[in-house]
């Protein structure tokens, strides 16, 4: 049997995505990348936006076409569409053979399987390789907070921090498959709390992981960020100097309406305790424009926000209304043309910080993991989290840390020469 997987949305569902492909190799099922190798084809789907639904909506009208041509073909659609639309997404289409939702996730391989519990694949082609330099280990699922614009808390369920013994057994299982970066996942990953272990504890133990070079970890909600774990991230060599921490909004109208329990004021002064403690520290963050009731004024704190901090990296989203959640029963009175036009406004301001922040570093010599190799070409990233390209490189450094002379930048990328 081999199959296809499709994955739209976050880490959270890449990293369900390879769990699912691991636990599918175990019942010799092949993975494939070329959609007319696969007897089963896997949509891991997204919720958060009206456009990712809409982009699963038109890869399965793509499948539709293909099954036509090949009807033993088996389509599944997984993941946190799947838990919102459920049975709604098999009558509209036909083509689809099996929905499970994101609340099913333990139960994905099992039921895959049983769909098509004919013939294993041929062992001679089975390639299990499961070493990867980076994996993803999550460590909270569902989400209490509910902002009020965001479906999370709808598809997934309510928080659950999952058992600490698991995890890092987990971890340990990683490393010695040759993983040399963990990246830990929840839609707030520092609220983690099982028994007596809390999440500044939990990433004390996984650091003593012998082997472990480097660990990362999101997404973090600033309500949440504890000056313990500000010290954590500066003083254990092993945490990486990167933090996505998503501001949404730089005007305290529309933190208040979005729900998000903190004002302009207080996400600023986590950036200065931030910087402070760690001073390479790289700060990114999400932003959405066009909330309900978002003025020209509204809009403007949030720019000025962005020219002050200086973010080292920026996601900005034109809001989208999502069913169930307090934000749908507002109007959402920013036109179409306007969330454009401050999403492009707020963009380009975005990459001309990034420009300037990434061409001072040329010159510079920086630590880097390298995790891709193609081309003759090796990727890496800086403890920052900084993506780095090192061409006519060797292959044998893949999964090693180097320093790197950075030669030459663009817009968020960084190129260099490894230093011996
Ligand atoms: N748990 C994380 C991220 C969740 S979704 C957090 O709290 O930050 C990722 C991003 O999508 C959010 O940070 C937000 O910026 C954006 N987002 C979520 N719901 C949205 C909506 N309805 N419309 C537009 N953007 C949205
Ligand atoms: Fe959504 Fe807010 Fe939870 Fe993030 S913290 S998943 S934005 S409800
Ligand atoms: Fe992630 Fe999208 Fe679900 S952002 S949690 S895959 S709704």
């Amino acid at each position: 049997m081999k199959y296809l997987i499709e994955t739209i949305g976050c880490q959270m569902n890449v990293c369900e995505s390879d769990t699912l492909s691991e636990a599918l190799s175990d019942y010799e099922m092949l993975k494939v990348s070329n959609v007319s190798d696969a007897d089963i084809i896997i949509l891991n789907t997204c919720s958060v936006r009206s456009q990712a639904e809409q982009k699963a909506f038109s890869y399965i009208g793509r499948i539709e076409d293909l099954k036509k041509q090949n009807p033993n073909v088996k389509v599944v659609v997984i993941g946190c569409m799947a838990e919102r639309l459920g049975t709604k997404i098999r009558k509209r289409f036909k083509s689809v053979d099996l929905v499970l939702g994101i609340k099913d996730i333990d139960k994905f391989a099992l039921k895959i399987v049983n769909l098509c519990k004919f013939n294993t694949v041929n062992s001679d082609v089975l390639v299990n390789n499961t070493s990867q330099i980076i994996s993803y280990v999550t460590i909270i699922r569902g989400c209490n907070n509910f902002c009020s614009y965001c479906v999370v808390p709808f598809v997934r369920g309510r928080e659950v921090s999952l058992d600490n013994q698991t995890i890092l057994n987990q971890c340990q299982k990683f490393v010695q498959n040759g993983t040399k970066e963990i990246m830990l996942l929840g839609q707030n990953v520092n609220s983690y709390k099982y028994g007596q272990t809390n999440f500044v504890s939990l990433v004390r133990d996984i650091c003593k992981i012998d082997g472990l070079k480097r660990l990362r970890f999101m997404t973090n909600h600033p309500k949440d960020l504890s000056d313990e774990l500000i010290e954590l991230i500066a003083n254990e060599k092993k945490i990486c100097h990167h933090i996505h921490l998503p501001m949404q909004s730089g005007s305290n109208k529309i933190l208040k309406a979005m729900n998000r329990k903190y004002t302009y004021e207080y996400y600023l002064e986590l950036v200065y305790k931030l910087r402070t403690k760690v001073p390479e520290i790289s700060i990114t963050t999400d932003i959405i424009v066009g909330f309900p009731e978002e003025t020209d004024k509204d809009f403007n704190d949030t720019f000025e926000a962005i020219k002050n901090i200086r973010f080292d990296g920026l996601y900005v989203f034109k809001y989208s209304p999502r069913p169930n959640t307090k934000a749908s029963n507002m109007l959402d009175d920013v036109p179409l043309e306007e969330k454009k036009n401050r999403l492009s406004i707020i963009l380009n301001e975005a990459n001309k910080i990034s420009s300037e922040i990434v061409s001072s570093m040329v010159g510079k010599t920086l630590e880097v993991l390298t995790d891709n190799f193609y081309d003759n070409t090796l990727e890496a990233k800086t403890k920052s989290g900084r993506k780095v390209f090192i061409k006519n490189a060797n292959k044998d450094y893949l999964g090693k840390i180097l320093n790197v002379c950075i030669e030459e930048s663009k817009v968020h990328s960084l190129f260099g020469n490894i230093v011996v």
